[in-house]
């Protein structure tokens, strides 16, 4: 039975990885520690706080004072560390807190955790969560990015993550502390806050708001569904090496141009099949004989945009025997399902913060 920290269990992958954890290793005790900044949403694991294996904690990982507590009252013996600023566009505009969390908030945990577990540092384990932004950006011919491939961020967001792994990586060699680091490619699923690419056009849209295309629409991601990356991430804590790093990605990759129109496809179908939703969403385009894809529009692209990332995965699913589960189409489709299903929690989001964040993006309110 383990003790398990999770930072960050209110935001999108750590909401996910906490009910893929409790389901897979009902046995455990998780404490949730999330600051619920922005992107941070209690109701998404509402139904877990109720349960006696969960505590949920609202405090920063940057109060030391707060995380020796926790280590000490709950005899702490893993931590998942998921707790970050996560949006590339907001790190451009604001970089200060990025700093903050991503690297200040980061060496907290791995300070307490040294000085908790020094006596006894058996079956202990740091598991930090990273992106592969921090290997920075591919040429569309390029191989795919390997463990070994040399840190280049070119954002503020991805260098404060290749600052904080640079971090975990020093505790290990230098202090000896058991850690292990993930670095994952672009996530897409349940309860992922409607700021980026996948749920914000999804919304957008069932409203019948315009659909933002950075530059020409032509980077490119590796799309991972979320599901896989907290199974992923499961494998590491069981059986991967401690002080080494592993890079998850979906062997996934598409335009972004030619994913936007993948979900205007599926929203068009969608409407094909059930007319129940015309009348739930009467702003979408297929309403008024209109294809969704008449919604997309090329605004300014992000400044610095990395143009490629992929993932070469044959470290995990080599060592670790991993392989994805759900191949895209069946993800995208489970992903519209989620948010057709749940939108009271998308609707309570898309006033308030995110509707001042679009207006400083686009000179308006994403009305
Ligand atoms: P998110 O923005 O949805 O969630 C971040 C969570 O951290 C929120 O609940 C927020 O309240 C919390 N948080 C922020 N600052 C905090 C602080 N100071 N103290 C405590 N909690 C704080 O992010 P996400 O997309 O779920 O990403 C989670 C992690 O996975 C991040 O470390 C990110 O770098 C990494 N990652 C994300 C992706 C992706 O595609 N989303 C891909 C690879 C890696
Ligand atoms: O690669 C992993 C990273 O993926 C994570 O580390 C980050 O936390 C996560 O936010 C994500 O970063 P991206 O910048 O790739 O994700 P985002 O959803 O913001 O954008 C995906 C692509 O779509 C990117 O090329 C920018 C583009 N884009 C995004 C938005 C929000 C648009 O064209 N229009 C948009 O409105």
């Amino acid at each position: 039975m383990r003790n398990i920290l999770i930072t960050g269990g209110a935001g999108f992958i750590g909401a996910n990885f906490v009910y893929y954890w409790l389901r897979e290793n009902p046995e455990d005790h998780i404490v949730v520690l999330d600051a619920l900044t922005y992107s941070g949403v209690k109701l998404s694991i509402e139904p877990l706080i109720q349960q006696e294996q969960l505590i949920f904690v609202h405090g920063d990982i940057c109060d030391k004072t707060l995380i020796i507590t926790l280590f000490e009252k709950h005899q702490i013996d893993t931590v998942v560390h998921f707790a970050a600023e996560s949006h590339v566009d907001r790190s451009i505009l604001t970089p200060d807190e990025f700093i903050r969390t991503n690297i200040q908030g980061t060496q907290t945990l791995l300070g307490t955790a040294l000085e908790s577990w020094r006596d006894n540092i058996e079956g202990k384990r740091f598991h930090h969560i990273s992106t592969d932004e921090v290997y920075g950006d591919l040429g569309l011919h390029d191989p795919a990015f390997t463990e070994q491939h040399p840190y280049a961020p070119r954002s503020p967001y991805a260098a404060s993550k290749a600052a904080s792994d640079m971090m975990v990586r020093v505790y290990n060699h230098t202090y000896g502390l058991p850690v292990s680091i993930s670095n994952c490619s672009n996530n897409y699923g349940p309860y992922q806050f409607p700021e980026k690419l996948i749920p914000l056009m999804l919304i957008n849209i069932l409203m019948g708001k315009p659909l933002p295309v950075y530059g020409d629409g032509s980077h490119i991601r590796d799309w991972l569904y979320v599901e896989d990356h907290c199974r992923a991430i499961g494998a590491i804590l069981e059986s991967g090496r401690t002080g080494e790093t592993y890079n998850i990605g979906g062997d996934n990759q598409i335009q972004n141009l030619e994913l936007v129109q993948e979900l205007c496809r599926l929203i068009d179908m969608s409407f094909d099949a059930d007319d129940a939703l015309a009348s739930r969403f009467p702003d979408c385009p297929y309403v008024h004989g209109n294809a969704s894809e008449s919604l997309i529009r090329f605004v300014k692209d992000r400044p610095g945009h990395d143009r490629r990332y992929a993932i070469n995965t044959k470290k995990i699913s080599t060592e670790l025997s991993f392989h994805p589960h759900v191949d895209f189409s069946s993800g995208l489709g489970l992903t519209l399902d989620w948010y057709l299903n749940n939108e009271t929690w998308w609707q309570t989001l898309m006033s308030g913060e995110l509707n001042d964040w679009f207006k400083t993006q686009y000179g308006q309110t994403n009305k």
